[in-house]
């Protein structure tokens, strides 16, 4: 084999393996838990009040690593602890804030923390500040269609930003464009780092429809909202639902890991 192209696949899988760090895979970590419920809904996500009507209230925060600089925001974990108090399917929470701790994976709002344990134990549980955990990322399934929030940094007239509520599957939005329903003058939005928000300073009139590119398999795919989104008449802190949902599972390039471990 040619040297250079060999090279180039050692670092190309390097580079891969290290940014995906297989993600289906269950990990040994830590939790802990706010005493305070209203502590995440001034979380890093930009969700605001909204974070604790997601998932009954199951939310919580993760490290930098998992948060990824708000790529992760909006993710799904199972975690689930070890101790006799414990429930066997533990407790499915939403990512919605960053936590600097370098000990624990995740802080959890405290209705999630105590839905770790078995039922009646939850008072108890509460006596560990921290808790010994397995956790593994699975897809998020809403009731709902994937929708988008305009942000108030948005300014008329093509000024847009917007942020992904409800978002399903377990895979990132690695591209979001936009166009005026009917026309295929997609304009792109980039990707801020503050959580799962785009902008672009070149939105078209609307009414606007949108496309996104996400990771389905190990390829890329297109998600097509391609009727009205977003009406010409937007409004900062409107919620538009884009009629579809996300159900794709990004596959990593490491082997499986998690066949026979966790059910
Ligand atoms: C994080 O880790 C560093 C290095 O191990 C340590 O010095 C620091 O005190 C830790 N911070 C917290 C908040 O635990
Ligand atoms: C845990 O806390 C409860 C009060 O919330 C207390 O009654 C109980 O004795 C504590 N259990 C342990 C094992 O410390
Ligand atoms: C999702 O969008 C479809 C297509 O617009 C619509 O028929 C359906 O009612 C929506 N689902 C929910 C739960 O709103």
């Amino acid at each position: 084999m040619n040297f250079s192209i060999f090279f180039f696949l050692i670092i190309s899988f390097i580079v891969f393996s290290s940014t995906t760090a297989c993600d289906r895979c269950v990990h040994k970590s830590k939790v802990s838990y706010f005493p305070s419920s209203s502590s995440l809904s001034a979380g890093a996500c930009g969700y605001g009040s909204m974070a604790m009507s997601f998932n009954g209230g199951y939310v919580a925060a993760s490290n930098p690593s998992l948060y990824r600089h708000g790529v992760g925001c909006g993710a799904c974990f199972q975690i689930r602890c070890k101790n006799k108090m414990c429930s066997t399917s533990g407790v499915k929470v939403i990512l919605t804030d960053m936590s600097k701790s370098n000990t624990t994976s995740f802080v959890l709002a405290k209705p999630a923390f105590e839905a770790l344990a078995k039922p009646g134990m939850a008072s108890e549980m509460k006596n560990f500040s921290i808790l010994d955990v397995a956790y593994k990322r699975i897809p998020c399934a809403y009731k709902r269609n994937l929708s988008v929030i305009v942000e108030e940094s948005s300014e008329k007239p093509s000024n847009l930003v917007i942020k992904f509520l409800f978002q399903g599957g377990q895979t990132d939005i690695v591209a979001v464009d936009v166009a005026q329903v009917g026309s295929s003058d997609w304009r792109y939005m980039t990707q801020s780092y503050n959580g799962p928000v785009w902008n672009t300073n070149r939105a078209p009139a609307g009414p606007l429809q949108m496309r996104m590119v996400v990771t389905g398999g190990y390829d890329g795919k297109w998600i097509w909202a391609d009727k009205q989104v977003i009406p010409i008449e937007w409004k900062i802190g409107s919620v538009y639902d884009l009629g579809v949902q996300i159900s794709d599972i990004a596959q990593e390039g490491c082997s499986p890991c998690d066949t026979d471990e966790w059910k």
